[in-house]
């Protein structure tokens, strides 16, 4: 009896052990990468490499930019990402959704991403692991497959080089590199995962890390709007109004697509327009300190990547700062007045395109009504239901402390 006593815990263990060997494989099989490329990619065989998506939109049977002059509706996009593998995509839509990627696994790139609320959030300035508000607003992640120049401050050239930002920034997600790579090489599901998705590669790397994301990323692809099918010569897409707004967002008195310009909504550039800070907030010198080696740096003081407008509905508040609140008031910033909001002590380069256009309150809100219908969130791609991790996919506890209610 005596025995039976002893050797029981062992079995118990055993059992244990089993059990949870088990349940390791059974993970590692579910975790399977889709072989097939997001909708509107197609599928391309390069010889002796493995197949590769490619982006196929109908903007591309269009000229370039040149010669429709500025605003056309029938230009074409400029120079975009893709060629990466469905295994890459997919492992990108993993790794994007996993608290694993924080520090202490309570947030992912998805907290401050969101994808019902355009890959941003409801908020003026991101919250990371620390509970402690970042410096600016999250930017919409749409159509960042043909931007080439990352951040509100274009510190990063690549969204590779992006990613790192807020994996390691203390106030994100306040990751190591080393932590990182440990972490993810304990999982077997997503050692299984990154030799499938990179079948070339000897061992799991940070560089297979930032490039998945990257191959996911540029899979977020929004140019199906009533706007689009306008332009596409289906007339009736947009209503009355809206084609008020875009006339008057496309004229030389409110002049916003030289800056927001067609089809992608931006012209992938720095201008700086003088935005207000809310009170109390620092000025923000933005670009200036990105430049702050070249000469002349200072006439990019307070200047700020233009941002795309694609789903802009959905990625209130709104600048750098989240400072408006409201869409309108957005657009109303533009007709008060150049420099309005430019404190006394700064003296900034205004791009010349910021006059005042003295729109009155109803051509603003036919501005709005335009910029609404620059909606389509039709490739939303699918939230996965579990992460390799185990950590909760929609971190309810995040959300709440974003919205100031107890975790
Ligand atoms: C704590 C919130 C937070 C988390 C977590 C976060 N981001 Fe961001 N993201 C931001 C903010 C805020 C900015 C803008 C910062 C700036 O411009 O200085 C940003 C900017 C970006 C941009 C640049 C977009 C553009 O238009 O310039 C990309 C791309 C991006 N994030 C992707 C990611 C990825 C991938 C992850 C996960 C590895 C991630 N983010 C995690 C808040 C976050
Ligand atoms: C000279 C270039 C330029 C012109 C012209 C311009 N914008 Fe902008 N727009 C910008 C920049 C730069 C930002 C970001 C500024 C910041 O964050 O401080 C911006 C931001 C915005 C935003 C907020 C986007 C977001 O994601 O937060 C909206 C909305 C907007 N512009 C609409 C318009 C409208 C409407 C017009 C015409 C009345 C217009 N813009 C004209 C450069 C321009």
């Amino acid at each position: 009896m005596a025995l039976f006593k002893k050797v029981w815990p062992i079995k118990l263990a055993i059992v244990w052990a089993l059990l949870t060997a088990n349940s390791l494989l059974v993970q590692a099989q579910d975790f399977t990468l889709a072989n097939n490329c997001p909708p509107s990619f197609e599928l391309v065989a390069i010889q002796g490499q493995e197949p590769v998506c490619r982006l196929v939109n109908l903007y591309q049977f269009y000229d370039s930019v040149q010669n429709r002059g500025v605003g056309g509706t029938q230009t074409s996009l400029p120079a975009h990402r893709d060629g990466f593998t469905p295994a890459q995509i997919d492992l990108g839509r993993f790794l994007f959704f996993d608290p694993l990627l924080s520090k202490d696994g309570s947030i992912s790139c998805a907290s401050c991403h969101q994808p019902d609320k355009g890959f941003s959030d409801d908020l003026d300035r991101s919250i990371g692991i620390t509970g402690a508000k970042g410096g600016r607003s999250a930017p919409s992640l749409w159509n960042v497959a043909f931007i080439d120049k990352f951040f509100w401050d274009v510190r990063a050239s690549s969204l590779e080089e992006q990613a790192q930002g807020p994996l390691f920034d203390p106030l994100e997600m306040g990751n190591s590199p080393a932590k990182l790579l440990t972490s993810l090489k304990q999982n077997v599901s997503y050692v299984n995962m990154f030799a499938q998705a990179f079948p070339n590669k000897k061992a799991l790397d940070l560089e297979q890390v930032y490039s998945a994301l990257a191959a996911f990323q540029t899979s977020l692809i929004s140019l199906n709007s009533r706007y689009d099918r306008y332009a596409h010569g289906h007339h009736q897409a947009l209503t009355e109004n809206e084609v008020k707004g875009l006339n008057i967002f496309r004229s030389f008195v409110a002049r916003c697509a030289e800056c927001h310009q067609p089809p992608l909504f931006t012209n992938n550039q720095v201008a700086v327009i003088g935005t207000p800070e809310p009170q109390g907030r620092e000025f923000d010198i933005g670009a200036e300190k990105t430049f702050a080696h070249v000469n002349n740096s200072q006439k990019l003081r307070g200047g700020f990547k233009v941002p795309t407008l694609r789903n802009i509905t959905k990625t209130a508040p709104y600048m750098h700062s989240g400072k408006f609140e409201k869409l309108f008031d957005a657009v109303e910033f533009y007709s008060k007045g150049r420099g309005h909001a430019v404190p006394k002590s700064e003296q900034l380069q205004l791009h010349w395109h910021i006059w005042e256009p003295d729109l009155t309150n109803e051509e603003m809100q036919h501005v709005v009504d335009f910029l609404g219908a620059l909606s389509d969130e039709s490739l939303t791609p699918k939230i996965p239901a579990e992460v390799p991790s185990g950590l909760p996919v929609i971190d309810e506890k995040y959300q709440n402390v974003t919205r100031g209610l107890p975790r």
